[in-house]
């Protein structure tokens, strides 16, 4: 391959948020994965990602970044600013729009660490894999609304995207970055009840995870409240009341918001110190 713009998208780090968006945006058509070049840090990885989806590979950044008009950063937000600072890197990413996903890294020090890039902020779940994602977008410096537009069009193929001001990146990061996790040990639970109570597990797993999704759906589509859906289905004396005071004795809201809270703090410094040079 020619080393010139040949691709229409770079993604540093192709790791399992990286592959999310990536198999979301081919299964939607909005990338065509011979236009798209991938890096990682073991070989095995690389071949893994040609192999499942037939991008371009490479295990140097600068390389990748060179062959795009975008470049997706998507390393651990821990190695995010060793990754930019490559001086290789920096080259290839002036004038030129880069998106990071990393968690709690802030569009003030991607803009240090990465002068000569148009940036914007990104914070996107795992069902992005299946067209059921939850992204945030924040723009910041040398962005143009253009750009905004091109990104979010890239997520909008694997899901639902808001664009929010940056302050609020690190609760996002916590509610639908993370969300996935707490909703997954939600669905375990339900389906715990059911084994508890005799169902096979496979069943109890399938009857949970759909009765979750399906709760979500209706607050989305209906854009009814939750509570309204769930006096909704409370009978006086029936057995979902007597369910619901077990949850609220077991203090699952606060559980749930304390959780989010907290996964909120811990996202917020995940970028290192704002004074890091
Ligand atoms: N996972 C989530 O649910 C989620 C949700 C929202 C946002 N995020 C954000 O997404 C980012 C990635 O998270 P993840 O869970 O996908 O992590 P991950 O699975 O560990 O992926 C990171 C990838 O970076 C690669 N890598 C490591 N060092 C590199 C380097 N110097 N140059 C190029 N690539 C390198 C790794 O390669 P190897 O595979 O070869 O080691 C790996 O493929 C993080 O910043 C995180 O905050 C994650």
């Amino acid at each position: 391959m020619s080393s010139g713009v040949d691709c229409d998208l770079a993604i540093l780090g192709c790791g399992t948020m990286g592959e999310a968006i990536l198999a979301g945006a081919i299964r939607a058509n909005v990338l065509d994965p011979r236009r798209v070049i991938v890096t990682a840090r073991r070989p095995e990885r690389l071949t893994e990602l040609s192999e499942r989806h037939g991008v371009y590979t490479s295990s140097h950044n600068a390389i990748a970044a060179a062959r795009a008009p975008v470049s997706l950063l998507a390393v651990k937000p821990q190695i995010a600013r060793e990754v930019l600072l490559d001086p290789d890197l920096q080259g290839s990413l002036d004038g030129r729009l880069l998106v990071s996903i990393a968690a709690g890294t802030r569009l003030e020090q991607l803009a240090r660490w990465s002068p000569g890039a148009q940036l914007i902020r990104a914070m996107p779940n795992t069902p992005c894999t299946i067209g059921e994602g939850m992204t945030v977008l924040s723009p910041g410096s040398g962005s143009t609304p253009e750009h905004l537009l091109l990104v979010r069009r890239l997520f909008e193929a694997v899901g639902r995207v808001r664009v929010l001001e940056e302050r609020h990146l690190d609760v996002v990061t916590a509610l639908s970055g993370s969300g996935p996790a707490f909703a997954c040990v939600v669905i375990e639970a339900l389906a715990d009840g059911g084994v508890m109570m005799g169902l096979p597990r496979d069943v109890a797993i399938e009857l949970a995870a759909q009765t979750v999704q399906g709760a979500g759906r209706l607050v989305l589509q209906t854009g009814t409240h939750p509570s309204a859906l769930k006096d909704s289905v409370t009978t006086p004396a029936g057995c979902t009341i007597a369910g619901l005071l077990t949850m609220e004795d077991g203090r699952i809201r606060s559980t749930l918001a304390r959780t989010i809270q907290e996964a909120a703090q811990v996202a917020s410094s995940l970028g290192g110190p704002s004074d890091e040079p």
